[in-house]
């Protein structure tokens, strides 16, 4: 993967001088979940716990920096969140606005790039400005990629890719026979495309579910799954994922 290459030599210096994570994931991904049963054992309102979960955002940021991971993409919105009621959607749909006006010079500071993958078209105005704003800002940066998944369904994510591959083969955009179809060329039609696959699956809550979050991408994944609520996250549970995953084999179905 040869964007995980500048940091390799940072890397290698500071974890042998620890002498215990040598495995960092190029890529790690996020279920945050478990913001709602937070708030209700504390007789808050469903969105103190996603307001929270804000707060709970940026240490995993901090945390996934800190250890020199090059992508975190955290699933912010999916698809099927629509079907919750309009104001906590209303709620979670200002959520990014607000994180960004908080966070924005922090993670410009840390030269974190910003990007999403999903549906933003369907987003309110004032969402969609506040990423597209975020991105323009953030493109020239080289650290890590932030990567939100917003309005984001995996399954979506596929028929869409399939449409967009069918129409470009009809307008001869896509100079392949159909039987030379391959996974790569595939998964450019994806949101993920130019990304690596996850090396590492995070849920949080204490659910073992991927709840259509990037089907095709976790083919091989790792995952860990922990009880902790995605409000209590702290970076010593970021690092508590990570050292789980210098005992993990990975195979790819090989021996
Ligand atoms: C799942 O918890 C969480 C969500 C659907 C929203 C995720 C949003 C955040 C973590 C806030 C930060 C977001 C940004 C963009 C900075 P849940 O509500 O399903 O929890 P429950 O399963 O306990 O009900």
């Amino acid at each position: 993967m040869s964007f995980r290459l500048p940091f390799l030599r940072k890397r290698e210096k500071e974890f042998q001088e620890s002498g215990k994570l040598k495995n960092i994931p190029s890529h790690v991904a996020i279920i945050m979940d478990g913001n709602g049963r937070w708030a209700k054992r504390r007789g808050f309102p469903r969105v103190a716990g996603h307001k929270e979960g804000m707060e709970a955002t940026q240490r995993a940021v901090r945390a996934a920096t800190k250890y020199h991971v090059d992508t975190l993409t955290l699933f912010a919105f999916s698809t099927e969140n629509w079907k919750r009621p309009t104001s906590e959607v209303d709620f979670l749909m200002r959520l990014p606005k607000e994180y960004l006006h908080i966070y924005l010079p922090e993670l410009m500071e840390k030269n974190v790039r910003i990007d999403t993958i999903g549906d933003l078209a369907h987003l309110p105005k004032h969402t969609r400005e506040a990423v597209k704003n975020a991105k323009e800002q953030s493109k020239d940066n080289d650290g890590m990629l932030l990567n939100f998944a917003i309005n984001y369904g995996s399954r979506l994510e596929i028929v869409r890719a399939v449409k967009q591959l069918i129409k470009d083969y009809k307008d001869n955009q896509i100079a392949i026979k159909i039987d030379d179809l391959d996974e790569e060329t595939f998964s450019k039609y994806l949101y993920t495309n130019g990304l690596s696959d996850p090396d590492l699956l995070i849920r949080t809550s204490g659910e073992q579910r991927l709840s259509n979050f990037l089907l095709w991408q976790c083919a091989y994944s790792e995952f860990y799954f922990t009880d902790v609520l995605w409000p209590d996250f702290t970076e010593e549970v970021f690092y508590e994922a990570l050292l789980d995953y210098q005992k993990r084999k990975r195979r790819y179905g090989g021996i």
